[in-house]
């Protein structure tokens, strides 16, 4: 197609693995983002040098990007909460990193065991050391439009932070609907709170469906002018620290929306739907993307 180019960031095998309960096999992982690769996208979030303490899931990190066959047009980026994680990600020759706070300081202390203060401070040293290895890096807010420990979030308040990851040197910041908590109106406040502090290009949507509004939650962003979007194959995900949460809203459904209205996702939805079947399979689960089954059904 020739429409607008949108940017989707493929984090199933971060996000969405980062939630299953078995920690899962380096192969299984990497045939993940292969598969992935194959689907179109430009963008996989591959993993996490996070404490094996904290998120067993993403043990061996290392093994999994060692092992992939890197393409040089799709950036592999991995999230690290501090310099050792830096570190890590850059002796592994990774094209990005992403830093993660919240707009929530009970979120903060659950998910990194520090105030958002505190977690901004640790990621100032890794912007230099990012710039010199030609590293970019990319910033999380976590608990956007909610917080499962403290309730309503104020839209100031992320936009504060996102200036702040912003001016830091993060060229993007993705806003994370953890909970799912979040509603269309709720989420065009938010962009406009945003918008006001930082380009609206340097926005990204990371909704995940637990309440089952994500679609409609992107349609709003895409509406204020948000042109990024996180997703995940077959809806895989939660967060360990936010309980209850599921999946991020499907890659599917973020294609078949997206593309109806004209935009280019480059992605190639069969293929995709093909990967959703395959990972489905894998974890023994039964396909939640609504796209993906009315797909299979025609
Ligand atoms: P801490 O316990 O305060 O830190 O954890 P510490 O410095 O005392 O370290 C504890 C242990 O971790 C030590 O090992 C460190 O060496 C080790 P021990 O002495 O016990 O053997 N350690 C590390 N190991 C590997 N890589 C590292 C690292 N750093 C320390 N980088 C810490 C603080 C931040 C490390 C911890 O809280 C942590 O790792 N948290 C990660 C939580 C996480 O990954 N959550 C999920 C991702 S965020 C998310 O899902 C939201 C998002 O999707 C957006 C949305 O939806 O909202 C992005
Ligand atoms: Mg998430």
């Amino acid at each position: 197609t020739t429409g607008e180019p949108v940017r989707l960031v493929e984090v199933a095998a971060r996000d969405g693995l980062q939630n299953e309960s078995e920690v899962l096999p380096v192969a299984m992982r990497v045939e993940l983002l292969e598969r992935l690769a194959d689907t179109g996208f430009r963008h996989l979030e591959a993993g996490a040098f996070v404490s094996p303490r904290w998120v067993p899931q993403m043990q061996q990190t290392r093994e999994v990007l060692g092992r992939l066959n890197r393409r040089p047009d799709i950036t592999y980026s991995v999230l690290v909460p501090n310099s050792r994680g830096f570190e890590s990600a850059r002796a592994a020759g990774v094209d990005e990193v992403a830093v993660f706070t919240a707009a929530s300081e009970a979120f903060a202390h659950h998910n990194i065991n520090c105030s958002i203060a505190e977690s901004l401070a640790r990621f100032e040293p890794i912007m230099p050391l990012a710039a010199q290895a030609g590293i970019r890096v990319r910033g999380y807010i976590s608990c956007v439009l909610g917080c499962p420990y403290a309730g309503d979030v104020d839209p100031r308040k992320v936009a504060t932070i996102a200036r702040q990851l912003f001016d830091m040197g993060c060229y993007e910041v993705s806003l994370g609907d953890t909970t799912g908590i979040g509603t269309p109106r709720r989420t065009r406040e938010l962009i406009e709170a945003c918008a006001r502090q930082l380009p609206v290009g340097a926005l990204a949507g990371h909704f995940h469906d637990t309440w089952g509004m994500a679609v409609a939650n992107v349609q709003a962003a895409l509406e204020a002018g948000v042109r990024v979007f996180d997703g995940s194959v077959s809806a895989l995900g939660g967060c360990p620290y936010a309980p209850g949460a599921t999946g991020n809203v499907a890659t599917e459904s973020l294609v078949r929306l997206l593309e109806s209205q004209g935009f280019d996702t480059g992605i190639d939805l069969e293929r995709l739907v093909d990967v959703a079947e395959w990972v489905d399979r894998k974890l023994s689960r039964r396909m939640p993307s609504p796209v993906a089954r009315a797909i299979r059904a025609n």
